[in-house]
């Protein structure tokens, strides 16, 4: 063809029957869709890294469909209902979509004949909703050999002149777990002072100081795992205010953004109150200036999909804490007035000792060791919103009393999450990001679709994972999977935090001997793999 060579979409090699899609490929959008052409971009980005062709993306309404299209059958991808584009092509192919019909971030994909007049035949992916539409879109590119992780962990895309799809297409959704989302929180020094060199010239935002601009969250968002939700970088920074294009840049990406306990109503403390408000961080004293502080952060949220966590006060005073509640649902009320206030994504995050305040005072256990703390009973579950509006807040590094904690490892805990009906909003607070890339994936693939995995094919996990970032063969993945899951027994003996000169004896039974040399063949397995990698994989695999 054009190119001398077919460039056929999908990842599906051995599929039977395969129909060329085309090498000059368009995609199509219904002219408002913007919010989801950044994703449009990577994907065409994203054939062109694979096969070394560039398609011809166009947003176009059905009426300038682009000419080329007639001649290369054209990818057409748009949202259900929000597409003229779609719509048509559903009542044209009588495409039966009533699996995705309605659903929460759903997506089909198929082979499709005479979609549109003088269009013989395409490739349609069509979301459910927003996310739906590009976790579709990012869904393709994975499976074409581009990593979620190819920017982020140097995962380098493995090559091929020729792609191929599925005419039956795939689909997904809904998800098990309505938001999944991460909150990077240690944020200081390493992220700092990277992002400070990388994205501002070293000059950070006034007052904040913060480097975390739309420059850096460009390229967050370009860790393309199925996150629906994230929590802004809150410490040491303020999200909305460091950089006013953050917010319209999360949502441009279909990303909710979410605020933690730090960040009640969509506006961040103590950093952004400082900035802005005068008298102390107290309902009790000051509750007309924090009132009037909401009341603006909701306004500037309005816009955009946000789930924003509820107040909590320094006090486990209850009548207050339930104050500053009422407080805050009469703010959403006002500020979406004509929008049923319960209809509107709210979080209240059950987080450490915040925990009393609900269970009235009762005294909590002192400790962080990984164990979801509280699941909703049968009673909560019954309640309006009760299971639904339940979720997990949870760390894989959790630097905090009594001893510092940061070898979790998700699947225990989260499946009984998903027992518990516990399924309504997941954040991990990831702490650092940089070493959790599998652990990260794992959380929100896990409440992608809860139901792929169980406890015995959590391997497979592993080696799939090890496969698709290093190109390895079954045999090195499967030892992958041997070094991770040695490697969280040893762990799990004692925290390697909580070592110190007793914990295995200098001088009884070889104990230490033994213990090192079970980390050294650790070590010499993966360095054994390391050695055979290209220097191209090398640095994804360090
Ligand atoms: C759907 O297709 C039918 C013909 O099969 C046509 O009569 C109708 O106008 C179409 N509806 C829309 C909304 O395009
Ligand atoms: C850094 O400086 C260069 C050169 O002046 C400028 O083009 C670029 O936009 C600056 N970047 C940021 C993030 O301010
Ligand atoms: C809220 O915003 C308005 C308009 O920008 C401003 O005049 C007012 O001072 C703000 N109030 C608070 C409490 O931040
Ligand atoms: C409520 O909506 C009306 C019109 O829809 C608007 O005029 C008014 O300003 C809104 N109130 C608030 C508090 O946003
Ligand atoms: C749950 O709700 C049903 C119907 O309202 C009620 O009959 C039942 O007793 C409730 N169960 C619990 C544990 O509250
Ligand atoms: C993991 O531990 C098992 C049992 O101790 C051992 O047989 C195996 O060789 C270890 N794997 C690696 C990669 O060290
Ligand atoms: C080592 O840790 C154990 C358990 O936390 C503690 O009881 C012991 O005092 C510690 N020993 C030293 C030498 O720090």
């Amino acid at each position: 063809m054009l190119f001398g060579r077919n460039i056929w979409l999908g990842g599906l090699a051995a599929a039977i029957g395969v129909s060329a899609i085309g090498q000059d490929t368009c995609v199509s959008f219904q002219t408002s869709a913007s919010t989801f052409t950044r994703t449009a971009f990577d994907f065409a980005l994203d054939i062109q890294r694979v096969t070394g062709i560039k398609p011809t993306l166009a947003n176009a309404p059905v009426s300038s469909a682009p000419t080329n299209a007639r001649s290369h059958p054209p990818i057409i991808v748009g949202t259900l209902g929000k597409s003229a584009l779609i719509d048509q092509i559903v009542n044209n192919t009588k495409l039966d979509v009533s699996i995705i019909q309605g659903q929460w971030e759903s997506f089909i994909t198929r082979e499709v004949s005479n979609p549109l007049p003088g269009i013989k035949s395409a490739y349609v992916i069509i979301g459910s909703d927003k996310r739906g539409t590009i976790s579709a879109l990012y869904d393709h590119s994975e499976q074409f050999g581009v990593s979620p992780w190819h920017w982020f962990a140097d995962v380098p895309v493995t090559t091929h002149s020729e792609l191929f799809v599925n005419p039956d297409g795939c689909s997904h959704g809904p998800p098990s777990v309505k938001y999944r989302g991460t909150f990077l929180n240690d944020e200081q020094p390493a992220l700092t002072n990277w992002a400070m060199e990388k994205y501002t010239n070293g000059t950070g935002a006034w007052f904040t100081d913060s480097p975390f601009n739309h420059f850096f969250y460009a390229q967050l968002e370009q860790v393309r795992i199925t996150v629906s939700n994230e929590g802004p970088l809150s410490l040491a920074s303020a999200f909305n205010v460091d950089d006013p294009e953050n917010q319209p840049l999360a949502d441009w990406w279909g990303i909710v953004m979410g605020t933690s306990h730090q960040e009640p109503m969509m506006r961040g403390t103590p950093i952004e109150f400082e900035m802005f408000e005068t008298g102390p961080w107290d309902y009790t004293v000051n509750s007309e200036v924090i009132y009037g502080f909401w009341v603006n952060g909701t306004i500037r949220a309005k816009p955009y999909e946000s789930a924003g966590d509820l107040p909590l006060s320094e006090t486990e005073n209850i009548g207050l804490l339930e104050k500053s509640v009422s407080d805050q649902r009469q703010i959403l009320t006002d500020v979406f007035n004509g929008t049923d206030v319960t209809s509107i994504p709210q979080m209240w995050c059950l987080y450490q000792e915040v925990q009393g305040y609900y269970e009235d005072g009762m005294r909590v256990p002192d400790d962080d060791w990984g164990n979801v703390r509280h699941f909703p009973t049968v009673a909560e579950r019954n309640r309006t919103g009760g299971a639904e509006m339940s979720g997990v807040y949870c760390h894989f590094d959790l630097v905090a009393g009594p001893r510092d904690y940061k070898w979790v490892t998700t699947y225990e805990q989260m499946s009984l999450a998903i027992d518990r009906d516990a399924s309504r909003i997941w954040i991990v607070n990831v702490g650092d990001l940089k070493p959790y890339e599998m652990d990260i994936e794992f959380f929100v693939g896990y409440g992608w679709d809860a139901n792929k995995w169980n406890r015995n094919n959590l391997d497979d996990f592993v080696t799939d994972w090890a496969q698709r970032e290093f190109d390895l063969s079954s045999a090195d993945s499967l030892s992958i999977s041997s070094i991770l899951a040695n490697l969280t027994r040893f762990n799990a003996r004692r925290k390697p935090e909580l070592w110190n000169s007793t914990t295995y004896s200098l001088t009884n039974y070889r104990e230490a001997e033994t213990v090192l040399s079970e980390w050294q063949a650790l070590s010499d397995a993966s360095n054994e793999i390391y050695d055979k990698l290209s220097s191209a994989v090398q640095p994804a695999f360090f």
